[in-house]
């Protein structure tokens, strides 16, 4: 129980990667805020955590919108004292041709994707320097270590951009002990990659060392190191979790 009393928000927990996340941050003890747009699907995960005696509750949220992270991080405070653990995980991939992409669809993926990581990362770790502790980490993707695949140019620049804040918001909240950082999955089974048609996730495939697709707890798994509090000297770093795929 390394998370015992430890206060964690997860972004996007309805599903996927963010679900399983904050389903391990609950099992190592944390109290666990599920945050999700879709709060019916947000309540489920709530559910399960909860019978299997772990401590969670759901938090709806936009994370697009600046006024609902504020909001969000004051509700998790109110309901548990404090906020030790940020995971910005939500995130969509409209796979929208160059040709086709509008200027709202750009403004949609920037918005959820990456300028959220900015507004709730500044809420949450105001909060943090409080008490002189935080752990911040960031799901970014190999998209965005080497740019996109599959109609995803929009949504690589995002996931670009959350590193490049990765590191500076590392430097800026260093002095308060907020150590921050990113995590790059590659191709994972989730609903974001059912997009893809078959061939192309066959060949993805045959691209991976791991010969396979990642599943959300495997993810989870690579988040949970950077959220322990004995975790204190790694900050601004990106960790790939992607098969082997990239090597950076
Ligand atoms: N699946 C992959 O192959 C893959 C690869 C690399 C990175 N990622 C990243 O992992 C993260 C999780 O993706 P996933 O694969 O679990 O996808 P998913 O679609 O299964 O889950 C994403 C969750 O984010 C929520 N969400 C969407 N917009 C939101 C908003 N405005 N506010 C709050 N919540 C919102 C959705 O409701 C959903 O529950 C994303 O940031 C994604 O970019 C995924």
């Amino acid at each position: 129980m390394q998370l015992s009393d430890r206060v964690a928000i997860v972004t996007g927990a309805a599903r996927g990667i963010g679900a399983a996340t904050a389903a391990l941050l609950a099992q190592h003890g944390a109290h666990v805020a599920v945050s999700d747009i879709d709060a019916d699907i947000a309540d489920g995960v709530v559910s399960q955590i909860m019978a299997q005696g772990h401590s969670a509750a759901n938090f709806p949220c936009d994370v697009s919108r600046p006024d609902q992270v504020e909001t969000l991080v004051a509700q998790v405070i109110a309901r548990w004292g404090k906020l030790d653990i940020l995971v910005n995980n939500a995130g969509i991939c409209p796979r929208i041709p160059v040709e086709e992409m509008t200027e709202e669809w750009f403004d949609r993926i920037t918005g959820v994707n990456m300028k959220s990581v900015f507004f709730l990362t500044r809420a949450a770790a105001e909060a943090m320097k409080l008490n002189r502790f935080g752990r911040v980490v960031n799901v970014s993707s190999t998209g965005g270590r080497v740019g996109g695949v599959h109609n995803a140019t929009v949504y690589s620049a995002t996931k670009a951009g959350v590193l490049s804040m990765t590191k500076s918001l590392a430097r800026h909240y260093a002095p308060f002990n907020i150590l921050i950082n990113a995590v790059a999955p590659g191709a994972v089974d989730t609903r974001m990659f059912e997009s893809i048609p078959a061939d192309g996730v066959a060949d993805y495939v045959a691209t991976v060392p791991l010969k396979r697709l990642a599943q959300p707890i495997e993810i989870a798994h690579s988040i949970l190191p950077l959220c322990l509090p004995d975790m204190t000297w790694v900050t601004g770093a990106t960790l790939d979790a992607n098969g082997g795929v990239v090597m950076m």
